[in-house]
């Protein structure tokens, strides 16, 4: 490589402001690995959860979040097959994506279809395998079914849109304020509740009196109780973050009241199986490559990362934003 590599590393956990540029000394990958000279890195909850210390940081020195992101290979390590110098790439792992180019496992890295940017790859690899194992995985959803889905602006929310509408399910959703609201409409959902300025409670009452087959919860606190009592009898919650903190007054005697169902899962331990990775990228890709799933990218220079946390933490991001080194 001719510029020297760098990343947006922290030394000690704490608000955006801690990200700061740092050089890297980047060693040849070692047996097994890609060396990746990145073209798109994608912004993901995860990695606030990260650098805030909310999760613990696999290296207590030093943290370098990012978790999917996509790029050409500069370089193989011994024994890699099925890679090669110059191919287009993209891949989901938590952590060490802020970076201008990383060295990574083969075995996490796919090869992107002409159809696919860099820039829709690495707002994808993570957003979208994680809607594909909430529709697919967590709860297997038939057409017909009823759905509510929170905070479905966001980067998850506006693919889950999209997707349920491919599988042929009514859903509703959840949005903090008439723009993102719209937004959401215009990506697959039948209707969306303002949250910030109505009960979703009570308005899904309304709308859906018999309740939902399954609520997706990504935000946590603030809405995890209600969300069980917006199921129909044995319908299913997921709960898969934690946007507006971590729930601590949940009991699992508050399933009892409609022998509900919970879930909390993680996109890793999916993607962690090579044929599912392989089956749900075919399938996301395949999506997006026939139209029906438009992805919705901002982009912003990798520099700029401590701008991005405090605009995604504080609620104004839309959709999927990307990082460009
Ligand atoms: N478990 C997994 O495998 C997995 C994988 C991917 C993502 N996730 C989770 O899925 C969620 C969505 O991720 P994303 O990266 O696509 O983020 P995002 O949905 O683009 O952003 C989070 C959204 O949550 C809503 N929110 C509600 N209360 C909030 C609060 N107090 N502070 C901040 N945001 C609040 C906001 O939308 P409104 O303004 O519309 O309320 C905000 O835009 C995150 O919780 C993330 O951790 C989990």
């Amino acid at each position: 490589m001719t510029d020297l590599p760098y990343a947006m590393a922290a030394t000690k956990a704490g608000g955006p402001e801690v990200l700061q540029r740092t050089d890297l000394s980047l060693p040849e990958p070692g047996p097994g690995e890609v060396q990746i000279a990145h073209r798109a890195i994608g912004v993901n909850f995860i990695d606030c959860y990260f650098r805030s210390g909310l999760y613990p940081w696999p290296d207590p020195q030093q943290l370098i979040p990012g978790a999917e992101a996509s790029g050409v290979v500069s370089a193989v390590g011994a024994g890699v097959t099925g890679l090669k110098e110059g191919d287009r790439v993209a891949y989901t792992l938590p952590n060490n994506a802020y970076a201008s180019a990383r060295n990574i496992a083969a075995a996490h890295v796919v090869r992107l279809p002409d159809g696919i940017s860099f820039e829709t790859a690495a707002s994808v690899m993570l957003k979208g395998l994680t809607t594909r194992y909430l529709l697919k995985d967590s709860f297997s959803l038939q057409p017909g079914q009823r759905v509510l889905f929170h905070a479905a602006a966001g980067g998850v929310g506006l693919i889950a849109g999209q997707w349920m509408n491919a599988i042929g399910v009514e859903s509703v959703g959840t949005a903090g304020g008439p723009e993102k609201c719209a937004l959401a409409k215009s990506h697959g959902f039948a209707d969306v509740i303002d949250y910030r300025q109505e009960d979703f409670l009570e308005a899904t009452r309304q709308m859906v009196p018999e309740g939902f087959h399954v609520v997706y919860d990504s935000v946590g606190k603030d809405t995890l109780l209600k969300s069980l009592k917006c199921l129909k009898l044995h319908g299913t919650l997921v709960n898969f973050g934690q946007s507006s903190g971590a729930v601590t007054d949940f009991k699992i005697s508050d399933l009892a009241a409609g022998s509900f169902h919970i879930t909390r899962p993680v996109l890793f331990h999916f993607t962690s199986n090579r044929q599912w990775l392989e089956r749900g990228t075919a399938e996301l890709f395949g999506l997006i490559m026939d139209g029906r799933i438009r992805v919705q990218t901002h982009s912003a220079p990798l520099t700029t990362a401590a701008k991005v946390h405090a605009d995604l933490e504080g609620r104004r991001t839309t959709g999927s934003t990307v990082l460009i080194p």
